[in-house]
């Protein structure tokens, strides 16, 4: 049976359930592929880390370049991350012509235009699925399963570590830090959670969809991010009372000329099948103009799921270096020469629904000058409620708005922030609603 022969860059928590997965289900993969793939080399500075697997002599080495020099390598699997060793890894290994594999969505968000270019002037692969959604296998479903569509919208829950947390706090009534300690140690988090928990994270994954969905390319730097620092336990509750659950969601609107893309913590109604999913599941819906709404969803984080994915382009670059079809589908979904610049649109001008808490005043009069300000930018209430008892002199008044326009709501909570009748800026968090009409 043919060899093909993979170098494992990165042996850390994805690195080794990639690892484990090629050599326990060798004869599996094999059946499937029709070639061995063998783990000719594994590449990872810690060869003390107590990883599970007893690897063959030569095996390990701490020398990722010798693994990419080596012209026996075929594939190259780059589980390190990071931004810096990891792009010039994965440029050298292209120089070579070997075919790649990686996982690494921050490095996507920010240099995936120049990986892309290089990789299609070499005539390489390089894949991707596991970047986005761990297991969920999004990608091939963009630039495979919906290739006759024009994608319209797509809604999804892309960070694992923020939906346990949130999903803890909402649920067990857990507090954030132990809720984002409980992530880290199951191996859900980045090596810095503050990817995660301040949006960024969700934010490279969208970048890396918006490109694959609408045919442009890759750009993180424009998309809005807001992360789940500021959510606080009475908004998770008050969202509750109103048939809303709070998710981080990322949020991509196919406006034409421009695309609407923007991170942020929202409140969805019950209904909505994304507020069901917990915990570190992900989940996305995918609208497109011929197949109407399609829903995936799964593991989007942790060890043996995102092994999975990296499994599956492993076997797909096998089976297309054994069929000698390396490039049958276009790295980005769309031929690199159609690939466009389309913008992203200023977060001002969107419109959506919204829900602001004010601490005021329990005084008579204050409701109506808050209510006059946001009437004055056009923001027109849907409803109006004082919650709870005071806390430090202020009662939260809570509303929730019909569909207006952000640049307005800045506006008035800019003016209603001056008001000495209010404590704090007020809270403002965004609602998806099913229906947005009003
Ligand atoms: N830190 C990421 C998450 C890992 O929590 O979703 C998967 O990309």
């Amino acid at each position: 049976m043919r060899k093909i022969n993979i170098g494992l860059l990165g042996c850390g928590t994805v690195g080794t359930g990639v690892a484990k997965i090629l050599l326990e289900k060798k004869d599996l993969i094999s059946s499937r592929v029709g070639a061995e793939l063998k783990l000719k080399y594994v590449a990872d500075l810690d060869p003390a880390r107590d990883r599970g697997i007893k690897f063959d002599e030569g095996v390990f080495t701490g020398d990722a370049f010798k693994v990419i020099d080596d012209p026996e390598t075929d594939i190259i699997l780059e589980m390190i991350g990071g931004e810096k060793t990891a792009k010039d890894l994965i440029l050298r290994a292209i120089e070579n012509k070997k075919q790649v594999v990686t996982a690494n969505k921050a490095l996507l968000a920010s240099c995936g235009n120049e990986i892309f270019r290089a990789a299609a002037a070499k005539g390489v692969d390089v894949a991707y699925e596991a970047s986005v959604g761990g297991c969920i296998p999004i990608i091939k479903t963009l630039r495979e399963s919906l290739a006759g569509n024009q994608v319209k919208s797509m809604v999804g829950i892309l960070n694992g570590t923020c939906n346990y947390i949130l999903s803890k706090i909402t649920d067990d009534g857990s507090r954030f830090e132990s809720a984002l300690s409980e992530a880290q140690a199951k191996g859900f988090a980045e090596a810095d959670p503050a990817l995660d928990i301040e949006g960024l994270d969700t934010a490279h994954k969208l970048a890396v969809l918006n490109s694959i969905a609408y045919g442009m390319e890759i750009n993180f730097k424009d998309i809005y991010i807001e992360g789940i620092s500021k959510i606080t336990p009475l908004d998770i509750e008050f969202a509750g009372q109103f048939g809303y659950r709070i998710k981080l969601l990322a949020i991509s609107k196919n406006r034409g000329a421009s695309v609407e893309a923007r991170v942020h913590p929202t409140m969805i109604p019950f209904q909505n099948l994304l507020s069901n999913v917990n915990g570190p599941l992900n989940a996305i819906t995918v609208s497109g103009d011929a197949v109407g709404d399609i829903l995936l969803y799964g593991l989007g984080a942790g060890m043996m799921p995102t092994a999975s994915a990296v499994i599956s382009d492993t076997v797909d670059l096998a089976r297309n270096i054994l069929s000698g079809s390396v490039g049958r589908i276009p790295l980005l979904s769309f031929r690199m020469a159609d690939i466009r610049k389309i913008s992203v649109m200023p977060v001002d001008e969107i419109s959506t629904h919204y829900y602001f808490r004010f601490a005021a005043l329990d005084r008579p009069g204050v409701l109506s000058k808050i209510s006059g300000i946001l009437g004055k930018y056009g923001i027109s209430l849907k409803s109006v409620h004082q919650k709870g008892r005071k806390t430090n002199g202020s009662v939260p008044i809570v509303m929730l708005s019909h569909l207006c326009k952000e640049a307005d709501v800045k506006k008035a909570l800019d003016e209603i922030s001056q008001l000495d009748i209010v404590s704090t800026r007020p809270a403002l968090i965004r609602i998806e609603d099913n229906d947005q009409e009003d």
